[in-house]
């Protein structure tokens, strides 16, 4: 893998002038947090050498490089889930080319189901740990030591010093922001009932079906990581309203502008 990375980090290279230090992984419905990235260079990932492309409608599959909040920055729009398919090391491909690009700083969001009764649709929910149950971990294998230790600590999973600072912007910005744990675990099905009160009772507030493999990954490579979820449908409603990908999609793009300022107002802080 380590050769894979440094062909397409020679890609890269050669195809931008930029050298980004900020990385951001933009979930479903929120991909146009993109729009704000000024003098953007937008890459198709089907032209990235090694890069997966992305198949789930809304989607969209490009890398975007330009400038947020000061910053150079490198956005995923669209990103792997494992439910498409993709192994766990072709998902997290994109997380090993950041890092080796000079990615220090790893944003990314997502849209999720509230598990939390105090949360409700459209709530932005600061994650501050995370549960894995994927059935397959993304660091099994041979480690590359190259790449980051083969036990790695999962103490700080999200970064304690900008979790502080998002909840001191939030404040000052009157941005209602709730904070808690997000179960990951493969989908493609919403949870039932059933498994809803499940993950709530091992202590997660909100579950999804991304987010846990690349952030594993990111804290491998030694990047910190700060994560937001989209409170896109809830627990409490599953026996009587049904989830469907349209209304997740319409809650995360109406919860997009405070997003957007909470991550830029973050990046310049860095
Ligand atoms: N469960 C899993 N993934 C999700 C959900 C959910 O309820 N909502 C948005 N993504």
């Amino acid at each position: 893998m380590y050769e894979t990375i440094q062909q397409t980090l020679s890609w890269l290279e050669a195809n931008t002038k930029l050298r980004p230090s900020v990385g951001i992984i933009l979930g479903s419905g929120l991909g146009n947090l993109a729009d704000h990235i000024a003098s953007p260079q937008r890459i198709p990932y089907k032209d990235i050498p090694n890069f997966p492309v992305s198949t789930v409608e809304g989607h969209s599959g490009n890398l975007v490089l330009g400038m947020l909040g000061g910053k150079a920055v490198m956005a995923m729009q669209g990103r792997f889930h494992y439910y498409e398919g993709y192994s766990m090391k072709e998902l997290s491909f994109p997380l090993r080319v950041m890092k080796a690009f000079g990615i220090k700083t790893l944003f990314l969001s997502n849209a999720a189901g509230g598990l939390n009764p105090g949360f409700k649709v459209g709530d932005i929910m600061m994650i501050t740990d995370h549960l894995n149950l994927f059935p397959e971990h993304p660091l099994r294998g041979k480690n590359d030591s190259r790449l980051g230790s083969r036990f790695p600590d999962m103490g700080q999973p999200y970064s304690k010093t900008l979790i502080d600072r998002a909840t001191a912007i939030a404040t000052k910005l009157n941005i209602p922001l709730k904070q808690g744990v997000y179960a990951g675990w493969q989908g493609p099905s919403y949870e039932t009932p059933a498994e809803y009160r499940m993950l709530h009772l091992l202590g997660a507030d909100a579950s999804g079906m991304s987010t846990v493999p690349e952030v594993i990954v990111a804290r491998h490579a030694g990047m910190e990581v700060f994560g937001l979820s989209i409170i896109t449908n809830s627990a409490l409603s599953a026996s009587t309203e049904q989830v469907s990908h349209e209304d997740v999609q319409e809650a995360a793009l109406k919860a997009q502008p405070l997003m957007t300022s909470l991550i830029t107002e973050l990046i310049k802080t860095l």
